[in-house]
């Protein structure tokens, strides 16, 4: 049996007010009943991360979010929809992190907004194939309408755990996968 993986539930909104915080919460009790991974929420609001390339690149936000995500194994991502794609906070917290720190993983696409989410997530899988991220075809998509009371707490229909066991599924299967590729002497 292979170590478990680490895997980063990654919130992609920071902003007052916003839901991604009870989305995240919900997803890691849900992984965590699986006990297949070691599952992490992180915050992208606890890096203090500065819009990219408008500082000299010494953070210390900076540097540990880049020790983050090399150590993580895969990624959950926690999509809002903000104007049909992802947040500016997810984009450029995607761009902060050296792009080998990305590179020859595996992510699963969680999603909400008035149609799920769904144009986000199309956005977000262009960004990660040219971070070689690879993200796998199951895509829980919430809806501000049925799965948020008041569109504001977070109270997902039952139907959506299947979908969740076959991200996760499917991300353990794709991350243990890469671990293989990313310990290859090409890559080392
Ligand atoms: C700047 C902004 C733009 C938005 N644009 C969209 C949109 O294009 N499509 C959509 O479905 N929801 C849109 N919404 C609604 C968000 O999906 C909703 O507010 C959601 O709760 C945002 O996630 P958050 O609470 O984690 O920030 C937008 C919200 C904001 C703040």
């Amino acid at each position: 049996m292979t170590d478990q993986l680490k895997i980063g539930i990654i919130l992609g909104s920071t902003r007052q007010g916003r839901v991604s915080t009870q989305v995240g919460q919900w997803a890691k009790e849900f992984a965590d009943q699986r006990q297949d991974a070691h599952y992490e929420i992180v915050d992208i609001a606890d890096y203090d991360l500065p819009f990219v390339g408008t500082t000299d690149g010494n953070e210390p936000g900076l540097m540990k979010w880049a020790d983050k995500i090399n150590e993580l194994d895969a990624f959950v991502f926690v999509v809002a929809e903000y104007n049909h794609s992802i947040t500016g906070a997810l984009k450029n917290a995607l761009d902060s992190a050296p792009q080998t720190a990305w590179h020859n993983k595996a992510a699963g696409i969680m999603s909400y907004g008035s149609t799920g989410g769904a144009r986000a997530a199309e956005h977000l899988r262009g960004i990660l194939g040219e971070l070689m991220v690879a993200d796998v075809r199951v895509h829980p998509t919430f809806s501000l309408f049925t799965d948020f009371e008041n569109f504001s707490t977070f109270k997902p229909a039952a139907l959506h755990a299947e979908n969740m066991t076959a991200l996760l599924d499917q991300v353990n299967t794709w991350g243990h996968a890469l671990s293989t590729v990313r310990a290859l002497p090409v890559n080392a």
